[in-house]
């Protein structure tokens, strides 16, 4: 009788495994899979094998090399391999930057009544992002005049965008958000053992949700934004990459309109047409 092999060599990829997946995830998705995240690949791919009821990682990887199972496992890796760590309001100086310096500009040049203002949370992972954008503009135009806006939150990632789209979370999640803020845009479940709160439904018009992949740079979103969020994505990406998507940002914001990036991210050494005006943040210039 054939004994059973442990888990750790079920799922431990060949290298020639490993280097056809690492090169597929990064044709697809621009994420990076150096070696040293061997172990991570083979960790978020054994739910898919069991699932698939393969006998192990290289059953699966024969599927999709040398049977054509890849083009029909292509979302499902993805989705596997992306990291998706979110938070309400994080990186906070972005919000404050936002509600005191970029909000009340756009408010003093007329831009607010002159049109919808358009935001965009363009690696939105499960919504945070782009509800905390939303609360952040919503109580501005409160205590203003008040203006319409909408929040389009984008991700290659399918499941994370369901998520977004319910707008439910766990309460540990929403921890970060002030507490006036978390009355009048988020609602508890009745079920209180549930521990989930929902965003408020008229937070949740202003948001919507759609599938876009950044390095795929013939996308077309409805319209041009005049904000765009894009943090704690590029670090997933080559420094070719990188340039890219950033080129194909700057093209999506209106000269004037600024864009966000990642507290640890940066775009020294590309040539764009942006201006820094704080620390990671910056203003879409002509050209
Ligand atoms: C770490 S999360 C960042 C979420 C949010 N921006 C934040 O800072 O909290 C990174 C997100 O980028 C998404 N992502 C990775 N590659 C992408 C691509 N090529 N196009 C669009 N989204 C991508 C992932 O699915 C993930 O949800």
């Amino acid at each position: 009788m054939n004994a059973i092999p442990p888990d750790a060599d079920r799922f431990s990829l060949s290298p020639r495994d490993f280097d056809a997946l690492a090169r597929f995830i990064g044709e697809r998705s621009g994420i990076r899979v150096p070696p040293a995240k061997k172990a991570m690949v083979e960790g978020r791919l054994r739910g898919r094998v069991r699932a698939l009821g393969f006998a192990d990682i290289r059953a699966y990887c024969k599927y999709l090399f040398r049977e054509d199972g890849l083009d029909q496992e292509a979302d499902e890796i993805i989705d596997a391999v992306t990291t998706n760590k979110t938070d309400f309001f994080r990186e906070i100086e972005h919000f404050h930057f936002l509600r005191q310096t970029v909000l009340p500009r756009f408010a003093a040049e007329g831009r607010l009544e002159a049109e919808p203002l358009r935001l965009w949370s363009c690696a939105a992972s499960t919504g945070a992002e782009a509800y905390s954008l939303a609360m952040t503009v919503a109580e501005f135009a409160a205590q203003g005049r008040s203006f319409r806006f909408s929040v389009l939150a984008t991700d290659i990632c399918r499941e994370v965008l369901d998520t977004g789209a319910m707008a439910i979370y766990p309460e540990e999640l929403i921890a970060p958000v002030p507490a006036a803020l978390k009355l009048r845009y988020l609602m508890r479940s009745i079920d209180r053992s549930a521990a989930l709160v929902r965003v408020v439904p008229e937070l949740r018009r202003t948001v919507s949700f759609a599938r876009l992949n950044l390095i795929d740079t013939a996308y077309h979103l409805p319209y041009a934004v005049h904000i765009a969020f894009c943090r704690n994505v590029l670090i997933y990406f080559e420094k070719d990459v990188q340039n890219r998507v950033l080129s194909r940002i700057c093209e999506s914001v209106v000269p004037g309109g600024y864009l966000f990036v990642g507290h640890s991210e940066t775009i020294a050494g590309f040539a764009l047409p942006l201006r820094q005006v704080a620390p990671t943040v910056f203003q879409r210039i002509e050209g």
